[in-house]
């Protein structure tokens, strides 16, 4: 079976639409989403683009900053400190990787904890790992939401997470030990990986090299989720991590890239913006 990503992503912002669409009348506004994309890289300008037809969709009011690559750090903060002090936002996005001359960490930290949609925050990493209400990140969340989507049972199986990022490896690792798998995080150090993947029932693959997973790293029916989003050096064409022809054949279920986790993350980032905006009308903090 082959997750569509896409078709799921589409009815819940279907959902989400529908509630939004009651906001202005009982709070007298939408939520709001200020999306903070520095320089022009390709991938990061498509990413944001995205972010803000999924707004527009779902009904969210959508303010996309662009600032140049020279951007300062300081200049970088203080407009965050802004987009922090501003009432009508409910949530800041800053669009990931940054120029080498800023420090990641400390803008990822500058965000307003209630306002941090992407999860990153390190109280809302923190919040995650003590098993506390948190604001989830994108990916991991719809990663969860997708495997449930397709009836897949993870409690007590043997889930292996390739990469160990903040962004995906680590939270999606984290997420499905809290549903009782049984995890492997592998990665670039990992030795004999073929052997360690083939053990996984459920295999989540986020490395960013196209087409890493070969078919024989892969036990015949596995479920296989591919986050990797990369241009195929001799077509140009998206492709993922997995070699997909391979081993869907193999899977019980797969995701496809495009159309599987990429339009799952954007809709779980209008969940998280509309999560956010909730929190703040209602008074709550966190
Ligand atoms: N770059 C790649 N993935 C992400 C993401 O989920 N959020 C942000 N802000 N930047 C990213």
């Amino acid at each position: 079976m082959i997750i569509s990503g896409k078709e799921l992503a589409l009815s819940l912002k279907r959902r989400l639409a529908e509630e939004v669409g009651t906001f202005e009348e009982r709070y007298g506004r939408v939520p709001h989403l200020a999306v903070i994309l520095v320089g022009d890289d390709a991938g990061s300008v498509s990413y944001v683009t995205g972010k803000a037809k999924a707004s527009a969709e779902v009904g969210i009011r959508n303010t996309t900053l662009r600032r140049p690559a020279t951007i300062s750090e300081e200049e970088l903060l203080a407009l965050i400190a802004e987009l922090n002090a501003d009432d009508e936002v409910d949530g800041i996005l800053v669009q990931l990787p940054l120029p080498k001359h800023i420090d990641t960490d400390k803008v990822i930290a500058a965000v307003d904890v209630s306002k941090d949609v992407d999860g990153f925050h390190p109280l809302n990493v923190a919040a995650l790992w003590q098993k506390q209400p948190c604001t989830l990140p994108c990916t991991p969340k719809g990663i969860i939401k997708m495997l449930k989507a397709a009836g897949v049972e993870i409690a007590g199986k043997r889930a292996v997470v390739i990469g160990r990022s903040n962004i995906v490896g680590l939270p999606v690792a984290k997420l499905l030990l809290d549903e009782n798998a049984t995890v492997t995080v592998a990665h670039s150090r990992t030795r004999n990986l073929a052997e360690v993947t083939s053990q996984a029932e459920i295999l989540v693959v986020a490395i960013g090299r196209p087409r890493f997973v070969t078919a024989d790293m892969v036990a015949e029916g596995a479920v296989v989720i591919d986050v990797g989003v990369n241009r195929d050096p001799e077509s140009g064409k998206l492709c993922g991590d997995v070699d997909f022809a391979a081993i869907e054949p193999k899977a019980s279920v797969i995701t496809p890239v495009p159309g599987g986790v990429g339009p799952m993350t954007i809709c779980c980032l209008m969940e998280n913006t509309v999560e956010c905006f909730l929190r703040r009308m209602h008074g709550r903090e966190r």
